[in-house]
């Protein structure tokens, strides 16, 4: 193992920032989404364009750097060779096979979480200019698109976590 100071600031850093992404996919799939279809369509539209750029921005943010420290807690555990993190010891298995679900999750936020989150907005503001209009056909798709990503995240994170908490366990 490496420097041990090292290795515990690196894993506050970690986890600290797993938490924060972690507990935003959460209190989205709890509290937010489900609240979405009871406001009126003024304060929808004012959390789809005031709230949700921000919120997507503090996501990719803490999922960024939920992934460097993970990289580089691996890094100062194995002195820099993360060969040790190979697939023949229990441990390596278990972080490999945890950091696998949780890149996958970085993709969902980034390719389609993200992008939704956005696209949603637009077409709020585009439903704003031409209130008489019905709802244009991207709209269901996007809301059904967000309906199935968060819970997606969230199963892989909390998959992503059991494995890492198992790795901790086994030791290095
Ligand atoms: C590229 C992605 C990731 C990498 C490279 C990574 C790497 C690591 C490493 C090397 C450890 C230390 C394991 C040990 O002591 O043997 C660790 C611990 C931990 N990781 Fe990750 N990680 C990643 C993503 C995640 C994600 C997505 C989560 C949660 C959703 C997570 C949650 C944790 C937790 C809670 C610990 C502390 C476990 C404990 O001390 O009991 N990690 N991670």
């Amino acid at each position: 193992m490496g420097d041990p100071v090292l290795v515990d600031l690196l894993t506050w850093l970690h986890i600290f920032s797993v938490v924060g992404w972690f507990g935003a996919a959460l209190v989205f799939m709890m509290v937010i989404e489900p609240a979405l279809p009871k406001l009126s369509p003024q304060t929808n539209g004012e959390l789809v364009l005031k709230v949700f750029p921000r919120f997507v921005r503090f996501v990719e943010i803490f999922a960024s750097l939920a992934l460097i420290f993970g990289i580089s807690l691996a890094l100062a555990l194995s002195n820099g060779d993360l060969r040790l993190f190979g697939l023949g010891s229990m441990s390596g298995l278990y972080v490999t096979i945890g950091a696998s679900f949780g890149l996958a999750t970085y993709l969902l936020v980034f390719l389609l979480l993200g992008p939704s989150v956005m696209a949603l907005g637009r077409l709020v503001v585009q439903m704003k200019q031409n209130p008489q209009q019905p709802p244009p056909p991207q709209f269901q798709s996007v809301q059904e698109r967000l309906k199935f990503g968060a819970p997606t995240a969230v199963l892989l994170l909390s998959l992503a976590m059991a494995f890492m908490v198992a790795a901790a366990g086994t030791g290095l």
